[in-house]
C-alpha cells in the first residue's frame, strides 16, 4: 500500500494523520522522514490526538530523545537525530511490543530489523505551507 496526500496547512496534516491513525492497532512501528520543520511532529500530534492525547503534550524529543504519551494506547515518540543507528536500535528494542513506536528521523536506520507491522512516511516540503505526504506500508511482515 502506498498513498500520497497534499497538505496546504498544519491543520491538513493533522487531519491526514488522524485519518491514518484510524487504521492502527497500537502495536506498529512508524518511520518518519522529512527535513527540519517539514511537519513530522505535527503529524505525530495528529496520531496522538486520535488516541486521546492532548496535542500540546506532543513535542519533538530533541533533548530527551524520547517522550511517552499515555492515551488509549501507549505511544513512544523517539527522535533519532542525535543517535547512531546502533544506539537507536538498542533504544527502540526496549519498546517493541509495548505500544505504538513513532520515530522522527526514522530514515537514519538503514534497515527495518524489527518484527513489527511498519509504515514508512515521508513529508516533503514543496513550498511555504505546502507538503506532500507519502505513506507506505512495509509489506511482508
Ligand atoms: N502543511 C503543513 N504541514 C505541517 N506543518 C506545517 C505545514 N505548513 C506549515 N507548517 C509548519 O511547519 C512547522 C513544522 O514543524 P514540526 O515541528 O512538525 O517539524 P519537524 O519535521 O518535526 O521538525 P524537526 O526535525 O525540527 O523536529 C510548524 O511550525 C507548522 O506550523
Ligand atoms: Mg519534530
Amino acid at each position: 500500500m502506498r498513498k500520497k496526500y497534499k497538505s496546504s496547512s498544519s491543520e491538513d496534516t493533522l487531519k491526514i494523520a488522524k485519518e491514518f491513525a484510524r487504521g492502527l492497532k497500537g502495536n506498529e512501528l512508524i518511520y518518519l522522514k522529512g527535513e527540519l520543520g517539514a511537519g513530522k511532529t505535527v503529524f505525530i500530534k495528529g496520531i496522538a490526538s486520535y488516541f486521546g492525547i492532548d496535542k500540546n503534550e506532543v513535542n519533538s524529543p530533541t533533548f530527551t530523545l524520547m517522550n511517552v504519551y499515555e492515551g488509549k494506547i501507549p505511544i513512544f515518540h523517539l527522535d533519532l537525530y542525535r543517535l547512531s543507528p546502533e544506539e537507536a536500535e538498542e533504544m527502540i528494542s526496549d519498546f517493541v511490543g509495548k505500544g505504538l513506536i513513532i520515530l522522527e528521523w526514522g530514515d537514519r536506520l538503514k534497515e527495518d530489523i524489527f518484527d513489527l507491522p511498519a509504515f514508512f512516511i515521508e513529508i516533503k516540503v514543496l513550498e511555504e505551507d505546502k507538503r506532500e505526504i507519502i505513506i507506505e506500508k512495509i509489506e511482508d511482515k
